[in-house]
């Protein structure tokens, strides 16, 4: 096959087995998610571009230099969706959702497009599920968010998680820090790398975020956010801790710690997963109090978090799952002309939610035989002139290797009851 008609660098076929957990793992988080109350929502896979540009920020990496964003025939500034918190804000203003109800707590499971650099846990196109709770102040409602996404993790048994939590307090606060920030770093100016450098200048937050060793030993003694937050924000985040303490959730104050999107105010989040490697964050979110007024709606305060479903993959551990699905019933058809009756069997045994196989190559017997074995099938039914002209069917135990002679309209109690 030519190159130019393969997938693109950065997204993937899911085939065959790999399904089955990606199945398995949407029908769990519909399930937990129901379980806190949180309804589902799902927004358009492409957005207006400065929906992004408003919310996520000019100056972020997704904005700046990942977004898939072409303009119309209509010359509509388009991009396809990098993330879904601009989205559900901005389907919460405009149905008028705060009216409807004080606290709309909504998650979703997306994909989303960003063009980074594709590595292990890195895509150009991912999967993303993730909870916004819209209406509530409160540190609880933090508290709630983070221990259901831990929960969450710890539900399916996943081991060497780490929460990382921080406060990143309100912008008079930010302001502050950053301009101490900025005078503790521009002495070491020279030393920082390119990128760093910039962003001193547009936004120095996000130099705490280095992965440079270097960097990361002078950002070390930097100043601490956390010094320069008002009194409300201080009890806030002292607040959401005692209450994970009660939860004995434990966590991990991390100063340097901002995330990487403009929205966010007080608590920020990640659970990491060190066995990840150098993409090792499984979910990150926090508080946006200011969004749904920046875009447009009446001041409400919110908080959420999305997490990788391909990160969340690569974190189980497959063996402990019970998700690949035997086949209950292989249907053998020996002849074109007993199609009828093997259709008809098939059917109604599919009707009593059998999975049930058939052949449509019209293969022999021994090659569909072969084929029963080669997808571990159950049983298998056998439909050859003896069985039609006596009408019954052989079944046979594919792990025993026992036969049964069952009349046609026994069939399915005969399995029934199994
Ligand atoms: P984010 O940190 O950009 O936050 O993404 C959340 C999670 O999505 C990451 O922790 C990671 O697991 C996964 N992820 C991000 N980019 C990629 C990628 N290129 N390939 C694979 N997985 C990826 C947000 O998206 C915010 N909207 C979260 C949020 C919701 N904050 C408040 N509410």
């Amino acid at each position: 096959m030519s190159e130019s008609l393969k997938n693109i660098k950065g997204t993937q076929d899911i085939l065959f087995d790999d399904n089955n957990i990606w199945q398995y793992l949407e029908s769990n988080i519909h399930n937990f998610l129901n379980k806190y109350g949180f309804s589902q929502i799902r927004t358009p896979i492409f957005e207006n571009t400065n929906l992004f540009s408003k919310s996520i920020g000019l100056q972020t990496d997704i904005v700046s230099k990942e977004m898939y964003s072409w303009t119309d025939q209509g010359g509509n500034n388009l991009t396809l969706k990098p993330e879904v918190t601009a989205s559900v804000v901005r389907a919460y203003i405009q149905h008028n959702l705060g009216k409807k109800n004080p606290i709309n707590k909504l998650y979703y499971i997306d994909t989303l497009f960003r063009r980074e650099r594709p590595q292990k846990g890195r895509y150009r196109q991912f999967n993303q599920f993730g909870v916004e709770a819209i209406g509530s102040a409160h540190p609880e409602q933090d508290a709630e968010i983070i221990a259901l996404a831990y929960n969450f993790y710890k539900s399916l048994n996943i081991k060497n998680l780490t929460l990382k939590i921080n406060s990143i307090g309100s912008e008079e606060g930010r302001n502050k820090y950053k301009v101490a920030l900025k005078k503790y770093l521009t002495p070491y100016k020279n030393k920082l790398s390119a990128l760093s450098q910039k962003r001193l200048e547009t936004n120095p937050l996000r130099i705490l975020d280095t992965k440079i060793d270097f960097e990361i030993k002078i950002i070390n003694s930097a100043p601490h956010i956390i010094d320069f937050l008002n009194k409300e924000d201080k009890e806030h985040f002292s607040k959401v801790l005692s209450l994970l303490d009660s939860l004995s959730i434990k966590y991990d104050i991390d100063h340097k710690l901002v995330r990487g999107l403009d929205y966010y105010c007080r608590t920020v989040f990640e659970i990491q997963n060190s066995k990840l490697g150098s993409q090792d964050a499984l979910c990150g979110g926090g508080r946006y109090d200011y969004l749904v007024e920046e875009l447009g709606g009446k001041p409400t305060p919110a908080i959420g978090f999305a997490a990788g479903i391909e990160r969340l993959i690569l974190s189980l551990n497959k063996d402990e799952l019970s998700i690949f699905k035997r086949p209950n019933i292989y249907i053998i058809n020996t002849e074109e002309k007993y199609l009828e009756s093997s259709f008809k069997i098939t059917e109604s045994l599919r009707n009593n939610n059998f999975i049930v196989i058939n052949d449509t190559l019209r293969r022999s017997l021994k090659s569909q035989m072969k084929d029963a074995n080669r997808l571990n099938a159950l049983y298998t039914i056998i439909i050859g002139e003896d069985e039609i002209k006596n009408n019954k069917v052989t079944i046979k135990n594919m792990d025993k290797g026992t036969q049964d002679y069952i009349s046609f309209d026994k069939i399915n109690s005969y399995f029934l009851k199994k």
